[in-house]
């Protein structure tokens, strides 16, 4: 299949970068649209003729009618969040459910989920992670332990048997955290509905999309998250129970790695973080503070959870980190024009310990928490850039920041986020 058409988009931060906005524009020419990982912990906000949609487990192509969207099976589904989600939808006049597919090798997202990521939360006390409350982690704990149940099982007989037995094996977990074990039996009757109605949407989506590869669909494939997240390469344990880059998208969809395409790495042009964890650009984000000020400005309060994010400088020691692990072909820079009012814009180039320049993130939380960052500071353009279109409309300061990026990680910038409507966008 000509995979050259196919693309991947990953955040290469800690989430929130504005991939939504990137997804949906792309999604006007992919006729497929992937989601391969996360839950309804996702947050992808979508501004369409001045209307604000949020997605959070739904792929946001499911916006475009022509894209069949396919949530892959490393995603963990919770079928209330989703069918609330596509009552959202179908009350703003979209009919999507005859669009959408869900694998039916996907975990399911239970009650006992969120019971025990509250409780787990809770026995951490100050270490807590400040995960979304969605589930996510737990769903991911069953599955790994081989406990979990999956969309397919739905068509099983015994399934209510199945689920039944799985909340009280639960509930013992939950009780010897000290959290609230869940009402079994009127868990199951309220779950009843909303897994009737997720039926008819279960079906073997790898083999689908090995059809739709072979038929020569086009294809996007949403990351969730940011890579600095990810289980394994970001700031553990302050991560996300999935692998949010490339490698999550190979095992989330059951596509190979020949079929990805070209890998969109979004960067917004400074750098927030939600819920705990170290932030080594973090700036003061108590009110008055730098962090504050860029916080209000760009709207940082999170689309899922309505925390305030944590702000700082553009820190391109951790994206271009992100950049190496996942062989990112380009990036689509978002924001942009929150910086507008700056006069200088210090930009992370590397970290130091111990008076040491490293070539990466440190593994080692202590050593995180302990790195310096090494910035790089350019001048502000001060001048709008709101609903610029063409990079040569972009102040000559601004067109330095973009290059200065692109030279310091070798990546080229494609495209630039100059407001947040699908138009306020510089295509290069
Ligand atoms: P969880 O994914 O709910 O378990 O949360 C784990 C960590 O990932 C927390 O720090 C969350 O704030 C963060 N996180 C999860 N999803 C997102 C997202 O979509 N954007 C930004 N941060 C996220």
């Amino acid at each position: 299949m000509g995979s050259s058409t196919n693309k991947v988009v990953l955040g290469l931060q800690w989430g929130d970068e504005g991939k939504g906005k990137v997804i949906d524009q792309l999604a006007e020419s992919t006729d497929v649209v992937v989601r391969c990982q996360g839950g309804a912990n996702a947050g992808h906000t979508v501004v369409v003729g001045g209307r604000k949609t949020v997605l959070h487990l739904l792929p946001s192509g499911i916006l475009h009618e022509r894209a069949t969207c396919i949530i892959g099976n490393g995603v963990v589904v919770e079928p209330k969040a989703l069918a609330d989600e596509l009552d959202e939808l179908s009350a703003g006049g979209a009919d999507v459910a005859s669009r959408l597919l869900i694998s039916d090798r996907a975990q399911l997202v239970l009650p006992c989920h969120k019971a025990l990521d509250a409780a787990y939360e809770q026995a951490k006390g100050k270490g807590k992670v400040g995960t979304t409350m969605r589930g996510i982690g737990p769903a991911y704990m069953d599955k790994m332990a081989r406990t979990g149940l999956r969309a397919g099982d739905l068509a099983d007989p015994a399934w209510i048997d199945r689920l039944r037995a799985h909340l009280v094996a639960q509930n013992r977990i939950i009780a010897a955290l000290g959290g609230r074990p869940v009402e079994v039996e009127q868990a199951i009757i309220t779950l009843r509905p909303y897994l009737k109605r997720m039926a008819p949407l279960v079906a073997d989506t790898t083999a689908w999309l090995h059809r739709a590869a072979a038929a020569n669909k086009t294809m996007m494939f949403e990351g969730a998250q940011g890579v600095l997240l990810d289980i394994d390469h970001g700031t553990y344990p302050y991560v996300t129970s999935s692998n949010t880059g490339v490698g999550g998208v190979i095992t989330g969809s059951g596509l190979s790695h020949r079929q990805l395409g070209e890998v969109i790495g979004v960067v917004k042009a400074y750098t927030t973080r939600v819920g705990g964890g170290p932030f080594p650009v973090e700036l003061a984000n108590e009110t008055g503070g730098k962090g504050d000020e860029i916080r209000r400005r760009g709207g940082e309060f999170g689309a899922t959870t309505g925390r305030p994010r944590r702000c700082g400088w553009l820190d391109l020691a951790a994206v271009g980190f992100a950049c190496r692990l996942n062989g990112v072909d380009s990036i689509a820079l978002t924001k942009l024009d929150i910086l507008d009012p700056e006069t200088v814009l210090p930009v992370c180039v590397a970290y130091e310990l111990d008076g040491k320049r490293l070539d990466g993130v440190p593994a080692n939380l202590n050593e995180l928490a302990r790195v310096k960052p090494i910035y790089e500071t350019l001048p502000g353009w001060q001048a709008s850039t709101v609903g610029v279109q063409r990079w040569q409309d972009l102040p000559a300061k601004a067109r330095d920041y973009v290059a200065f990026i692109e030279k310091t990680l070798g990546v080229p910038v494609k495209w630039i986020g100059t407001g947040p409507g699908r138009e306020a966008t510089v295509c290069r």
